[in-house]
């Protein structure tokens, strides 16, 4: 009779227990990210401080991947500042990017650039109390149909890049942009509370830049590229060269001779949030590589000489797969 009591209160025990972790993976924020971390946490087992305060992992816990963590380094800033400079190693792989003829003084022109624009260094508040979300959105055509556009629009920032439009295409790609990444060539008038993001590829980019906001006689000599831009000035942020640098001997292992907009954009993300959503990266589900906003099915935009597609993309997979981002395809 004790035994058989005894027998059945264990029974009951291990039933209680599965009830109650059933209880607390449900209870979870977000089921398809539960980490056993997260599950102590709740249970208010006492753990080293946390590097962010999202309920899924940072991308900062991106070090803790022994592949990944040689490539990423916090330490660099996405962003040139006022007190920024080039060291000469730098500046000189900066300066092969993009051949231009006759270049101007660099450093009378980064004078001239934060005369004009803020230059401050922004969103180095990363620690236990933030969790900021990040949405960025690559221009693929397997957006379209896709309904995403809530979910993009849900995070605190969002980023798109070159051309990408949302007006008429709000269902799928969302309707907020808080940062636009581009370069002269793929320049685009942008909201006043839109953060326009320059990715500068030749001191003469940084001259656009100042001559799309000022009304002096424009000194640039390719076409075509809009000579006045309708954005925030206060808002102009630019890609620092040092970082472009970080982003191409630490991440594409002499991929192609930069890495492209949409990567720098993901890099752009890895080093400002907490939590990474990626969106409208790679073909459609036909395998097509266009974009969502032109019929251009198949044109091969990809295969360009100057960038290691695949490689990024393979890189992005890798992210994806050690949950250091989320891909939405
Ligand atoms: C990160 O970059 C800084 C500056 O270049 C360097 O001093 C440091 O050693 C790097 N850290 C790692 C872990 O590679
Ligand atoms: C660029 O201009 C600075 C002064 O603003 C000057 O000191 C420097 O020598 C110039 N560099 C070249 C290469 O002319
Ligand atoms: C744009 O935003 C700035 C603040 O960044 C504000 O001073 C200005 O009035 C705004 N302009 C418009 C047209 O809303
Ligand atoms: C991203 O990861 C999720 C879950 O780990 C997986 O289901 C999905 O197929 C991955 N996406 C890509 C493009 O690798």
């Amino acid at each position: 009779m004790a035994m058989l009591r005894r027998g059945r209160v264990g029974t009951l025990m291990i039933a209680f227990s599965v009830i109650m972790f059933t209880m607390l993976l449900f209870s979870y924020p977000d089921p398809q990210r539960f980490s056993f971390k997260h599950a102590f946490r709740l249970l208010d087992v006492s753990l080293p401080p946390d590097l962010c305060a999202c309920p899924g992992p940072c991308v900062a816990e991106l070090q803790d991947d022994p592949l990944l963590s040689k490539r990423f380094n916090i330490s660099f800033y996405p962003l040139m500042t006022k007190d920024n400079t080039l060291s000469k190693d730098t500046f000189n792989w900066w300066q092969g990017l993009q051949w231009s003829h006759n270049p101007a003084n660099f450093s009378q022109v980064m004078e001239e650039l934060f005369r004009l624009f803020p230059g401050e260094s922004l969103y180095l508040d990363a620690g236990a109390d933030r969790c900021r979300s990040c949405a960025v959105v690559g221009n693929s055509g397997n957006l379209k149909g896709s309904y995403y556009g809530k979910i993009i629009d849900s995070n605190d920032l969002v980023m798109r890049m070159n051309r990408a439009p949302t007006r008429g295409f709000e269902e799928d790609v969302g309707a907020r942009t808080t940062h636009h990444l581009m370069y002269p060539e793929s320049a685009v008038n942008l909201d006043n509370d839109t953060n326009l993001v320059l990715i500068p590829y030749k001191t003469r980019d940084l001259q656009w830049l100042i001559s799309a906001f000022t009304t002096g006689t424009i000194k640039h000599t390719y076409q075509p590229v809009m000579s006045r831009i309708k954005a925030n000035r206060e808002k102009v942020q630019i890609f620092s060269p040092t970082f472009m640098k970080y982003a191409y001997d630490n991440w594409m292992d002499k991929h192609g001779r930069y890495p492209s907009t949409g990567f720098f954009s993901l890099l752009f993300a890895l080093h400002i949030c907490d939590e990474v959503s990626v969106f409208g990266y790679g073909a459609d589900e036909h395998g097509n590589w266009h974009h969502y906003f032109e019929n251009n099915v198949g044109n091969g935009f990809r295969k360009t000489g100057v960038h290691g597609g695949e490689h990024e993309y393979n890189m992005m997979v890798r992210l994806n797969a050690t949950n250091k981002i989320r891909m939405f395809s």
